[in-house]
């Protein structure tokens, strides 16, 4: 069986950037509180002339460059996104034209925050039934385009951003060395609940009101729904993978919140020094947000080849899931 490698990461984010001081001119609310409730500082918003695909396209090709692989050896593009520059088609085809490897298969995966967890299951899935072997994986969003900005409870919690990596399909079977001990996915986990369609969705679509509508939340419940569902989520992967909290190096949390990062932390029993947070400068970018703080962690050393790396992520749906990875 094959194994998928992680051989290269890149990441994108906006110039303009926008602190809590400058939000509270724009609506009724405070650095204190925002802080206070989510550990969010400050976030990254796309200029007027900058698309999600932009983004993306950034980040590729800086993960492209990492991996010291040309466009031209990917043989599949998988783009998690929830804000696509158009309802069709794929924000992935605009990067693979941009590119230049036309004829490779390239597609949205639409999981929301989990987007990115989501697309590295399927990669990891074309890479181990032999489909696939390079794979361009990107988590890509511009939430601002779709944020009330007249609505405190929802505007001061997102932000944009891209981050892609590539996968390498490796034979699993060499070496003699047992699987968990090589480098690559270990395990992913994927779970959806429909019947919490209404706690995090956006009012308008193309089927429904013809219009992209803004993003509305039940706050209370989403982060109730979070810390359990995430807590499940962790526990799954270390079970199936015959492993303790303390056998993780790294927790590569989706970055919603400090308070439920926090929670998922505290479940693991996970000191706060070996959890890569970004919340604070990047806001919830959605299914950017795994791969911004993989890219970050990769690129400061903290985390380094032969670590084990935990990312989870619960978004809108409600859908979530996790991937367990020696990086
Ligand atoms: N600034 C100031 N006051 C505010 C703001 C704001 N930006 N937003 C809401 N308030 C007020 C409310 O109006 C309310 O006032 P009231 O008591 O006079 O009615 C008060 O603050 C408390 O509001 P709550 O909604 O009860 O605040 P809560 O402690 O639940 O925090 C929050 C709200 C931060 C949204 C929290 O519920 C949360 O983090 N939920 C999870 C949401 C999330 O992370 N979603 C991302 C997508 S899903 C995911 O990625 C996991």
């Amino acid at each position: 069986m094959m194994k998928s490698v992680f051989i290269g990461c890149g990441a994108y984010l906006p110039q303009r950037k926008i602190s809590n001081e400058e939000l509270a001119t724009k609506v009724d609310t405070s650095d204190e509180w925002i802080v206070a409730r989510t550990g969010i500082s400050n976030r990254h918003i796309a200029a007027d002339d900058e698309m999600t695909s932009d983004l993306a396209y950034a980040a590729a090709v800086e993960a492209l460059a990492s991996a010291d692989m040309a466009a031209s050896e990917l043989d599949l593009i998988v783009l998690a996104t929830a804000t696509p520059d158009q309802t069709f088609p794929a924000t992935a085809t605009k990067v693979q034209a941009r590119l230049g490897v036309p004829g490779i298969p390239a597609f949205d995966v639409q999981a929301v925050c989990s987007g990115f967890i989501y697309a590295l299951a399927v990669a990891d899935n074309f890479i181990k039934v032999g489909q696939a072997r390079n794979v361009l994986v990107i988590g890509a969003e511009t939430f601002s385009r779709i944020l009330d900005w007249e609505d405190r409870t929802t505007c001061v919690l997102f932000g944009d951003g891209a981050g892609a990596v590539v996968l390498r399909a490796e034979n699993s079977a060499s070496e003699g060395m047992r699987s968990s001990d090589r480098r690559g996915i270990m395990s992913t986990h994927l779970h959806a609940d429909g019947r919490h369609h209404d706690m995090l969705y956006v009012d308008g679509g193309p089927s429904s009101t013809g219009t992209s509508g803004f993003l509305r939340m039940r706050g209370k419940e989403v982060f109730r729904h979070a810390v359990s569902n995430l807590a499940a989520v962790v526990g799954e992967a270390l079970e199936a993978n015959d492993l303790a909290p303390e056998d993780i190096d790294w927790l590569v949390p989706h970055q919603a919140n400090r308070r439920i990062i926090d929670h998922t932390a505290k479940k693991l029993k996970m000191p706060s020094e070996k959890v890569v947070l970004t919340v604070s400068e990047h806001g919830n970018t959605s299914a950017a947000s795994v791969p911004l703080a993989l890219y970050e962690a990769v690129s400061d050393g903290r985390i380094q080849k032969g670590d084990v790396i935990l990312m989870e992520a619960m978004g809108g749906g409600f859908t979530w899931g996790s991937v367990l990875a020696r990086w």
